[in-house]
């Protein structure tokens, strides 16, 4: 992990677009720590991932970044929602969506998550195993299914198959158990995992979900729609595949493998969001451990850093110095040992109320932080542009 000085290479691609000028009376004003979250990021990058895949029909992953402002945006671009609670349609209500546009996609749905759902009025839902299903019965009709199909996770940072997904050899006993209980099936689903580099895994997953469909048809069960789930990459310290390549990939793959009469869907969360977002955090300490520089700052593991628990990731910082690099550590502000955002870090020496800046903190960030120590998550400041 290593800081970037604006000083040495001010490039628009480590600021993600950040407008300087525009930040810097803000800086002035507003307390840290805060999220500046740019709407316009967000049309951006859902018009582009649309562009990459012209015949999918998209539904943001609400889980993701719930700020109503990012809901309000996407709703304006007419794009769906993935929800995975009653709070996330709650939400996405609250900001004009309806509910006809969203699915929910928790394989373990707790029973009263279920009914507000349900009475809600959303109707397609995903399971994976017996159980599951077994908890659609008594919704007589309303709540349809997508099954989900285990993947591989190679290539992915986040590996979401190892909660979720019922291998190949399960699917035909999951089908008859829909055919038993009368469950509406709407079809299949996937997700390769988060952060996912590897197309290939994208296309063997939709080989795999062809044979599954065939094997319905088998059995009498038509498929209205193919959901392959998230898992687009934005770019934090590595480079990623570009998403016109991807779309190109899958294009191909789903034109090769799947009947042109089944409806397509996606549910993309990171690549929405991610780049929106950008952190701005100030040093409140210093100390010499070990002969090792320690900076602390206000913000920290347990606030909008938990996507370095939870999410995997880690995030470029930027600050305005570029004097002798050296080794430091960066720490959150709470009593806790285990807050330190990175151990080993290059950066150069820092000067008490210096700020920060830590772009691509859109995804899986502020949605996990917590108010441990009695100390409030950062703000969030939303701009359009
Ligand atoms: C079911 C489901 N769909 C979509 C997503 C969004 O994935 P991503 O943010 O990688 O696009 C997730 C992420 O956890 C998920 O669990």
């Amino acid at each position: 992990m290593i800081a970037i000085s604006l000083k040495n290479q001010p490039s628009n691609r480590h600021l993600r677009g950040v407008n300087l000028h525009r930040v810097q009376p803000m800086l002035a004003t507003t307390q840290t720590p805060f999220m500046l979250l740019r709407t316009n990021v967000i049309k951006e990058s859902f018009r582009r991932i649309q562009k990459a895949m012209p015949n999918i029909d998209l539904f943001y992953a609400v889980k993701a970044n719930d700020h109503p402002s990012i809901i309000k945006t996407l709703i304006e671009e007419n794009c769906n929602f993935d929800i995975s609670s009653a709070h996330e349609l709650e939400t996405v209500i609250k900001c004009g969506g309806v509910v006809e546009n969203a699915i929910h996609t928790n394989p373990i749905k707790m029973i009263p998550e279920f009914d507000s759902a349900v009475e809600m009025g959303v109707n397609t839902f995903v399971a994976d195993n017996i159980t599951e299903l077994d908890k659609f019965r008594k919704y007589d009709g309303k709540a349809g299914v997508l099954v989900r199909i285990k993947t591989e996770s190679n290539g992915s940072v986040v590996n979401l198959s190892y909660k979720f997904g019922a291998e190949t050899k399960e699917i035909p006993q999951l089908l008859d158990r829909i055919i038993d209980l009368n469950i509406p099936f709407r079809g299949f689903c996937f997700h390769v995992g988060s952060q996912c580099t590897d197309i290939d895994q994208y296309t063997a997953a939709i080989k795999t979900s062809r044979k599954m469909i065939n094997l319905a048809a088998n059995k009498g069960l038509s498929t209205e729609i193919l959901d392959i789930g998230g898992g687009f990459p934005i770019e934090y310290t590595e480079d990623i595949p570009p998403i016109e390549y991807i779309g190109q990939r899958i294009s191909s793959a789903l034109e090769a493998n799947i009947d042109p009469s089944i409806r397509i869907i996606s549910e993309p969360g990171r690549f929405i969001c991610g780049e929106a977002v950008t952190l701005f955090s100030s040093v409140i300490g210093k100390s010499t451990r070990n002969g090792k520089k320690w900076y602390y700052i206000d913000d920290g593991l347990y606030g909008s850093f938990s996507g370095r628990l939870f999410d995997h990731c880690s995030y470029q910082i930027i600050t305005n110095r570029n004097t002798k690099w050296e080794k430091a550590a960066l720490a959150g502000p709470t009593c806790d040992s285990f807050d330190v955002i990175y151990d080993d870090c290059l950066m150069p020496p820092l000067e008490m109320g210096d700020i920060l800046m830590f772009p691509a903190m859109g995804a899986y960030c502020s949605v996990s932080a917590t108010k441990f120590n009695g100390l409030k998550p950062a703000r969030i400041v939303t701009v359009d542009w």
